[in-house]
Parts: structure tokens; sequence; C-alpha cells
């Protein structure tokens, strides 16, 4: 089957999985829309039937070895009527446990046929000494290989089955605080500083709506998934993550998961 249209559509708080998913799209060699739905406002808003000659290429970050929580309205707007789609995730270097098939599970459950998948690795939210600078230029390569590689898959028509790694039923979701990500989670503190200028791009821009639109100091911890977003996106720099334990469990954490990790793809056979 000819694929008329490609979208490129992703949640990417820190740009690193906007990035992989574009290369990915850039690979297909077909025309392609940017979907960003990162923010709730993009989320509430998007609605799509994708018709079956429509690729969708979705990519979401790695939170706790699954797909982030709290994001039911990511795929609520998404429909696929058998549709080809690509499952993306993007990883800080340590794993993505059963990120990918979750992904693919989720894919499927709104009628789309996944027929290719890959879990690539991009700069650790909590540290540029993990991961720093990556997705590099040797991966993003490596994404437009995959996505000419995807392409031909669909045009061959008689798709076979996808194998991605990851188990089913899922490790259980979340921090757990006695785990690798726990104790730096549960330490996160933001701060708004004086040189907050009131601008309000934060609150617009936070992924979860955790941040008070009156007063942009308050941050709802219920919602917030420490996803930094803020503190990098703030044209003032006023937000900082201001924890001494943070600060002391970073190095052992940054150590533990030194070890360079590549990108993994999975095609349909
Ligand atoms: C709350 C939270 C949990 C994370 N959990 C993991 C994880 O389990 N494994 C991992 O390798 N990276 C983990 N990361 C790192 C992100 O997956 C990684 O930095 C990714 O590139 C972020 O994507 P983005 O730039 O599109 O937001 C986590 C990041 C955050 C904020």
């Amino acid at each position: 089957m000819r694929v008329k249209k490609v979208y490129a559509i992703y949640f990417s708080p820190t740009g690193t999985t906007e990035k992989t998913a574009i290369a990915v799209a850039e690979g297909t060699g077909i025309k392609f829309e940017k979907i960003d739905l990162t923010t709730c406002g993009a989320r509430r808003e998007y609605k799509h039937t994708f018709m079956k000659n429509e690729l969708a290429i979705v990519g979401l970050p790695v939170y706790g070895g699954r797909l982030p929580k709290h994001i039911d309205d990511f795929f609520s707007g998404l429909h696929g009527s058998g549709s080809p789609a690509i499952a993306l995730v993007v990883y800080g270097n340590r794993d993505y446990e059963d990120a990918l098939i979750e992904l693919k599970v989720r894919l499927e459950e709104h009628v789309f046929n996944v027929i290719a998948g890959a879990a690539f690795i991009g700069e650790h939210t909590f540290s540029k000494k993990i991961a720093g600078g990556r997705p590099d230029l040797k991966e993003l390569d490596i994404a437009r290989e995959f996505g000419r590689q995807a392409i031909k898959i669909v045009a061959q028509a008689s798709s076979g089955t996808l194998y991605v790694k990851g188990d089913y039923p899922y490790i259980k979701q979340g921090f757990n605080p006695t785990g690798p990500m726990g104790p730096l989670t549960t330490f996160t503190n933001i701060v708004t500083t004086e040189d907050c200028t009131q601008c309000g791009l934060c609150a617009g821009e936070c992924p979860w709506g955790a941040i008070d639109s009156d007063d942009y100091a308050t941050i709802d911890y219920t919602k917030c998934m420490r996803c930094f977003r803020c503190i990098r996106i703030c044209p003032s720099a006023a937000k900082k993550n201001i924890s001494k334990e943070f600060d002391e469990a970073l190095p052992f954490f940054e150590k533990m998961v030194s070890a360079r990790k590549e990108p993994e793809l999975f095609l349909a056979e």
C-alpha cells in the first residue's frame, strides 16, 4: 500500500522524543505533519481518524520503565482504521522495560496496525551527564533509516507479526522509592525565584496542568511528574530544582547508568 501522508505525533516535555520522531518521519521521504501533544490543551483539542493510507509515528518518553502516567488523553484523540503505525519510545540510558510494548498495545487498542517499534536514547531529564546531547547525529541517521525501512514494510501490504521487547503484564508503574529512580523523583523540589516575570509560560506549557495559573509558584505535586519542562523553558531561568537530597543522590545514579545504550529497532517480519 502506498502511504499518502505521515504524521509525527509526540509527547515530549524536554524535546528528545520530538527530535527522534521527526527524524523517523523525515526518513519515510513522504510529506509529514508534526502533531505536538505535550500540553494538556493540545491533547484536549486533537482528534483525528487516520485513514488506511496514513502512517502515524507515535513517540513518548519512558518514565519509570513505562509510559508516563496521566496521559490517557494523549491516546483519546487518536483513532486508527487499521492504519499503519510506528511505536517509538525514548529513554534516558537506564532502561525502557515495558514502555515499548505498552505503547504497541495502546495503539492496537486504538485500531492501529503497528508495523515497527523502536527504543531510542535521549538526554536524561535529570542530568546532562547521562546521555548528554543524545540523540546524536548518528542516532538521528539511524532514526531516518528506520523510517525508510518502515515505509518499505507498509508498501509490502501484508506485514507480518511485530515482536517488541517487554513483558505483559507490565511491571508496576510508578516510582518505587527503593528503585533506581525513586530517590530522585521523591527529592525533587521545584522553586520559583524572584527572577520570575509572571509571563505564565510555565503554567501554559506544563504537560500536567500542575502549575497554578493564578500563582505560578504553586505546583500541585499530585499532578507534577517531575518532567522539568518548566525549568527548561522558563525564559528568565526562574524555576529551579533545589534539593540537597537530590544533589546528593544524583552522582550515584549517574554512575549507575553510565554504560552507553544503543537504539533498538523492531520491524514486522
Ligand atoms: C519522571 C521521569 C522518569 C523517568 N524514567 C526513566 C526510566 O525509567 N528509564 C530511563 O532510561 N529514563 C527515564 N527518564 C528519562 C527520560 O525518559 C528521558 O530523559 C527522555 O529522553 C525524555 O524525553 P523528552 O525529552 O521527550 O521529554 C525519566 C524521566 C523522568 C522525568
